[in-house]
């Protein structure tokens, strides 16, 4: 087969990668160039794959260990009865909300997130719809001016489960400080580390001043200038870099159905302080 092809699809986050059928193993040259491409690019996505979870958890397994999502029974999501560590997202006319809905990186609020998330859509919306917004956590740092980045190095946040998950599950959800600004283990780079889903406050500042930082963060962050749409079709699969990317869910499509399943990849580290 030829060597696999990437080619981005907007200037600061996103690139499809060609070439490729992930229902095959993989040369340790692909996944090589797979996580180079992934650290770059932030998300990469796949078109025409129609895996089976079998070989959905062998590709993650590339990558790192499984995950067990921390949100436990308080998530859209439900994890699939025989491997709980894939979420089945099937979203239809009784779905009361969909995973996902706001800007967020998966559960930030543990202290160590899963380093990255695999989603292989299989029932697309008749009409349209269902679109997930990506936005690259470089290019929102990269933006801000050196006053801000100096004033934000070194602050540490909190991100909590709770301001995400459902309420009154008898689920325990995590609570962790994480810097503000991190960078990303494999290459370096420096990027903004909290999301609207999570993050509660900034540590050891008082509280107004937090509200009205993480105000003005989190607007920053969905500046459409360093987003890109993703458009699905039966068997997409969109590989998105925790560390480095922020995502958001459309749920344009109810009563039609949207259904696919997620795995995920444990990190290894929490968020490095830059
Ligand atoms: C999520 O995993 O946060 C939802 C992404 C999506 O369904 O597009």
């Amino acid at each position: 087969m030829a060597a696999i092809t990437i080619t981005p699809l907007s200037p600061c986050v996103g690139a499809e990668i060609g070439n490729i059928d992930l229902r095959e193993p993989l040369s340790q040259d692909e996944v090589s160039t797979l996580k180079g491409a992934l650290g770059k690019y932030c998300v990469l996505f796949f078109r025409d794959q129609p895996i089976d979870l079998a070989a959905h958890r062998r590709f993650a397994q590339y990558f790192g260990e499984l995950h067990i999502h921390v949100g436990g029974e308080g998530t859209a999501s439900k994890p699939d009865p025989n491997y709980p560590e894939a979420r089945v997202q099937h979203f239809d006319r009784n779905s009361k909300r969909v995973s996902g809905e706001v800007w967020h990186t998966d559960q930030s609020c543990a202290a160590i997130p899963p380093m990255a998330s695999i989603l292989h859509q299989t029932i697309i919306p008749p009409d349209g719809g269902g679109d997930t917004l990506f936005a690259s956590m470089y290019a929102a740092y990269d933006a801000l001016s050196d006053r801000m980045k100096a004033f934000l190095t070194g602050l540490t946040a909190t991100h909590d489960g709770n301001k995400l998950f459902d309420k009154g599950t008898k689920t325990v959800y995590p609570i962790s400080s994480h810097p503000v600004i991190a960078v990303h283990p494999w290459t370096g780079k420096k990027l903004l580390y909290v999301n609207r889903g999570q993050t509660t406050h900034l540590n050891d500042i008082p509280r107004e001043e937090s509200d009205a930082i993480l105000g003005f963060l989190f607007q920053h962050i969905e500046n459409p200038e360093w987003q890109m749409r993703f458009h699905w079709r039966e068997h997409s699969i969109a590989f998105w870099d925790n560390r480095c990317a922020q995502h958001r869910a459309i749920w344009d499509y109810w009563p039609n159905v949207r259904s696919g399943v997620r795995v995920q990849i444990k990190g290894t580290q929490p968020p490095i302080p830059a």
